[in-house]
């Protein structure tokens, strides 16, 4: 029988059985630096994400295991075993060594889902270098404004989206090489003379690398985010991240040796790069990658497909399978489903009480953030799910609640959702953004911008955020980068972006626009402002819905009142925001 290679323990024995037993027992006494040993770090102290995730798993015999299924979008499908991952992760260690990147050089990759961002981006790590991948629904202007803050110095990339982009590489004077992966040549464009082709890099490169050897706080992964104010800022994460990432894998995914792991998020957000590969790959798992877009039927036949055990996903895509009903769950065979989790929206009830009826299992909601680079709060396979809660702080992490001066708040009180910092995965900078980093501690708390509460028995319960971020099918998504882009618009002279209650995507973006003195608000022009935001940022990110306005609410300091646009919209009584005015 195959055994563990941490554990020990039979596999067999271990699917039943799940990771964390005792959540409160497990949490008493618990140091971070507990777990250091379920990693096996380099052979000279340093730690490396790649090597964690890769490389071990064949250093300790198993690789030959299957590390990735690749489902295309065509029907394709390629397998790769954790050796074969090894490899061509080396030759792209190899690749960007020899093209002159140095440690903590960032590389930037604008793909769709393909096996090769997962070799770059392993591949990167592994040179020493820092990776932020982005994601590929981006319009230009998204990927200008992280390239340009990043400073990356090698962009990877695919023809079609190098083509969307074409325009603002020119304003991205850091970028030395541009790189095109042309997969099975499915475009027939040719290189750009400046552009170099991956796969010639790639055959040319050797497969043996030696893996620079990283600290624990040297950095590794960015992901940019969106805050209230100001364009997306870059949280950069350390390679001790692999070690938060890991034991969550085990205790709120109950990630065993032996499960098919499906995580739906996309490598362009950090559930993709924490979840979608750090915790399946240093857990040893079969990770299952899907190029596709959402859709009950393929979901679902995917799942049948592969027989994943275990699925990570988000409320957003929960309601739309629940919209979809009935029948497509029946059509399939999804007894191989054994643990269901989702993130990064509020997880109604009701969809819970659906997964019961539909998958005989709850949905388990967790909690956390691109700045926490790991799940903090979780509901475990081995505890009763509360519907509707994000469940309790995982061990090594103490949450709380404050009131506005930053105090602890007794159990059953609202106020703003905080974390004692130093945990594994804490972000450690934004990047060139120390300004903004400090400000998010206060009195010894990381405040995480969310409004919760914390019950008796010490479940937390989401209550919205405490700031005028927009959470829109799970995206972040800030006003101010919808605004700047509206006022591009020639006939837009300011634009206020709130967001809207949706059934499905929990938000939607609504947009409140003035138009330039004399200009006739129509609805062609409405039209047309939508699809020039559109082009620029992304159909995820663009407002849904627009309205004219006369003018927007300001304070004295000229900030929009979005806060009063919201309430006004949503029938609210304006008093309740009124202290704005005098901000
Ligand atoms: O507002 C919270 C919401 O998503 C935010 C984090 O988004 P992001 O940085 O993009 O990270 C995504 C990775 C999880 C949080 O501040 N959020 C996340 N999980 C939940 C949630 N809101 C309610 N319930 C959750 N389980």
């Amino acid at each position: 029988m195959p055994f563990d290679p941490i554990s020990k323990a039979p596999i067999s024995e271990m699917s039943v059985m799940p990771n964390l037993v005792d959540r409160d027992e497990a949490a008493k006494g618990f140091e971070w630096t507990d777990m250091y040993s379920e990693l096996d770090w380099l052979p000279d102290g340093g730690l490396n994400k790649a090597y964690e995730a890769i490389d071990r798993h064949v250093e300790h015999g198993h690789g030959d295991k299957v590390a990735m299924i690749w489902a295309g979008k065509n029907g394709e499908e390629e397998i790769y075993t954790f050796s074969e991952m090894k490899a061509q992760t080396n030759r792209w260690a190899n690749v960007v060594t020899d093209l002159g990147l140095g440690r903590g050089d960032r590389v930037f990759i604008f793909m769709d889902r393909l096996p090769e961002l997962y070799f770059a981006f392993f591949g990167t790590l592994k040179a020493g270098g820092v990776v932020g991948p982005l994601f590929s629904a981006f319009g230009p202007e998204p990927v200008r404004d992280r390239l340009q803050d990043s400073g990356a110095s090698i962009f990877l990339t695919q023809p079609e989206l190098r083509e969307k982009v074409a325009g603002i590489l020119p304003e991205c004077p850091d970028i030395k090489h541009i790189i095109v992966v042309n997969k099975d040549r499915r475009s027939s464009d040719d290189l750009a003379d400046s552009d170099l082709s991956y796969e010639e890099l790639m055959l040319d490169a050797s497969d043996d690398f030696g893996i620079v050897s990283t600290s624990m706080y040297d950095y590794s992964i960015m992901h940019y985010t969106s805050g209230t104010t100001g364009k997306p800022k870059g949280a950069v994460h350390r390679h001790l991240a692999a070690v938060q990432q890991y034991a969550t894998g085990k205790w709120a995914l109950d990630l065993h040796f032996d499960d098919i792991y499906f995580c739906t998020a996309d490598p362009g957000w950090v559930t993709g790069t924490s979840y979608g590969m750090m915790a399946p790959w240093t857990n040893g798992v079969t990770n299952l990658i899907y190029e596709g877009g959402f859709s009950a039927n393929n979901w679902y036949d995917t799942i049948d497909k592969y027989k994943v055990t275990v699925w990570y996903t988000a409320p957003t895509a929960i309601r739309m399978l629940m919209r979809a009903g009935e029948e497509p769950v029946k059509n399939h065979d999804l007894s191989s489903l054994r643990f269901i989790a989702s993130v990064g929206e509020p997880l109604n009830p009701e969809a819970v009480v659906w997964g019961n009826e539909m998958f005989n299992q709850a949905i388990h909601d967790n909690w956390w953030q691109t700045e926490t680079g790991a799940i903090m709060c979780a509901n475990y396979a081995s505890m009763e799910v509360r519907p509707g809660s994000m469940g309790k702080p995982i061990p090594g992490i103490e949450m709380g609640i404050l009131d506005a001066e930053y105090n602890l708040l007794p159990a059953g009180e609202d106020g703003l959702l905080a974390v004692k910092p130093g945990w594994p995965s804490q972000f450690h900078a934004y990047w060139n953004n120390s300004e903004m980093y400090n400000s998010k501690y206060k009195k010894g708390w990381y405040i995480t911008g969310d409004q919760a509460q914390m019950d008796e028995d010490g479940y937390f319960w989401f209550q919205g955020r405490s700031d005028d971020v927009i959470n829109t099918a799970g995206h972040l998504v800030g006003p101010f980068e919808v605004e700047s882009a509206l006022i591009e618009h020639p006939d837009v002279v300011e634009a206020g972006v709130i967001g809207v209650p949706d059934d499905i995507a929990m938000e939607v973006v609504k947009a409140f626009v003035a138009t330039r003195p004399g200009v006739e608000q129509t609805d062609a022009l409405r039209r047309d402002i939508m699809r020039f935001v559109r082009t620029k940022l992304s159909a995820a990110v663009a407002p849904r819905q627009m309205e004219f306005i006369e003018s927007l609410p300001k304070t004295r300091s000229g900030k929009i009142m979005r806060r009063l646009l919201k309430a006004r919209e949503l029938g609210l009584p304006e008093g309740d925001i009124s202290t704005l005015e005098d901000d």
